[in-house]
């Protein structure tokens, strides 16, 4: 677990009773302070906000399709935050690779940065997650700075945990971190293709199912939903609503322990044995990862038919713009033994040999634990008659 430098660290000492033993409190208040600004033309800001931190060395971690498509905004990034380096990397899941964290840090130490220093990441949760994690690691954790360019990333990665993948285990190293400032500039947003924005909507509207929070959930409605992608401000908002309600679940659960940051991973933990291999995107794969613990918990009378029906709707609806990989995820889930086998070794489980799931429920959301193989085989016959069903050719 990481400790932040700021944090106000309470030492008590107890001596246990002619046990010989001193046992030590440390209580940490807060993680680094992190401050978000979503807007469309953000350059200003960036200005401001990063001069006030005065930062001895700044460098940049850009996505290459940054270069390719914005040249003119990342030129002004250098120049207005003085920049002394851009390393520009092609996003794809293998620089998520423990592999890859090497070639990261060789660069910081090249620049020689040190703990006055920032790195920016200019991309999408991809290398959001790969050069915020290096910055959680080096010299025990220096600043770094997310400018996001995906829907994805703007409405979800930005707050309280990075990490990487180690072989085919998904985010099996990572720290509790955030950046220090992060700038969601809606320009970006209109180079995004359709699969894209609604890629990173799955997130949005993982968010909006876990709060039943009416207004998010009124975008997804009818009427509403196939005009998300044309409606840059109106993306604007969704995603302040939804970092809103992130803030909120990770502000009480930091360090994941109560099982309100864990609530976050609805979908998550089918959608890392999916994600394994890196051929399938993320949010494709929430997406069928919340269809599964919706069977679950249908089965397990935790959400009603008619809430259920809801979820399988909007999950259709998705589906059909995604154009999701069907051939890979059928081939993914055809052996329920391989699979079952593959969903024990999850962060989301404690104890070993027993599952636990995040799942919808009539009031929101609940934490389904020790689900048996049984009930994992039976949904798992379900959601592949499900995906059948939705076959797009
Ligand atoms: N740490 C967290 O809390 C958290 C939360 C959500 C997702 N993630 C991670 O984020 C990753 C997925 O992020 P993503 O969906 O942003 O994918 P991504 O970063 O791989 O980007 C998707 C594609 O869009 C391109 N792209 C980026 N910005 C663009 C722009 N403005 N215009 C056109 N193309 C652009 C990229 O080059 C890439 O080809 C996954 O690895 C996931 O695990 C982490």
């Amino acid at each position: 677990m990481l400790l932040d430098r700021n944090a106000a660290v309470k030492i008590k000492n107890q001596k246990l009773k002619n046990s010989g033993i001193v046992s030590i409190d440390v209580n940490l208040k807060s993680q680094r302070k992190q401050k978000i600004i979503i807007g469309a033309n953000l350059i200003n800001q960036i200005e401001i906000n990063i001069k006030a931190k005065k930062y001895d060395k700044v460098i940049i971690f850009s996505d290459s399709i940054i270069k390719k498509l914005h040249n003119d905004y990342l030129n002004e990034v250098v120049e207005v935050t003085g920049a002394i380096g851009i390393i520009n990397i092609k996003a794809a899941p293998h620089i998520k690779d423990f592999a890859f964290l090497k070639r990261i840090i060789d660069k910081l130490i090249s620049y020689r940065l040190n703990r006055g220093s920032a790195i920016i990441a200019i991309g999408g949760g991809t290398l959001i997650d790969l050069v915020g994690f290096v910055a959680s690691l080096y010299m025990r954790g220096i600043d770094f700075i997310a400018i996001p360019t995906t829907l994805m990333a703007q409405g979800d990665t930005v707050i309280g945990k990075v990490g990487v993948n180690y072989e085919k285990f998904k985010h099996l190293l990572g720290s509790f971190y955030s950046p220090t400032l992060t700038f969601s500039d809606s320009y970006f947003l209109k180079s995004l293709n359709e699969q894209e924005k609604f890629n990173g909507l799955v997130e949005v509207w993982k968010h909006a199912i876990l709060t039943r929070d009416e207004h998010l959930l009124n975008y997804f409605s009818e009427e509403n939903f196939y005009k998300l992608k044309k409606n840059t401000g109106v993306l604007q908002n969704i995603i302040a609503s939804s970092i809103v309600i992130k803030k909120k679940f990770v502000e009480r659960d930091i360090f994941d322990i109560n099982g309100k940051h864990a609530a976050l991973s609805l979908g998550h933990t089918f959608a890392n044995y999916l994600e394994q291999g890196g051929n399938i995107r993320h949010g494709e794969a929430i997406l069928v990862g919340t269809i599964f613990c919706t069977f679950l918990s249908n089965r397990a009378k935790k959400l009603t038919d008619k809430k259920a029906s809801l979820i399988f709707n909007m999950s259709r609806k998705f589906l059909k713009i995604l154009k999701y990989n069907n051939k890979l995820i059928f081939k993914k889930v055809k052996s329920e033994e391989v699979v079952i086998e593959s969903l024990k070794f999850d962060k989301i489980n404690t104890v070993e040999g027993s599952y636990n799931f995040v799942v919808p429920a009539n009031n929101g959301y609940t934490q389904l634990k020790k689900v048996s193989r049984e009930e994992i085989k039976d949904c798992l016959i379900l959601l592949k008659a499900f995906m059948k069903d939705n076959y797009l050719r």
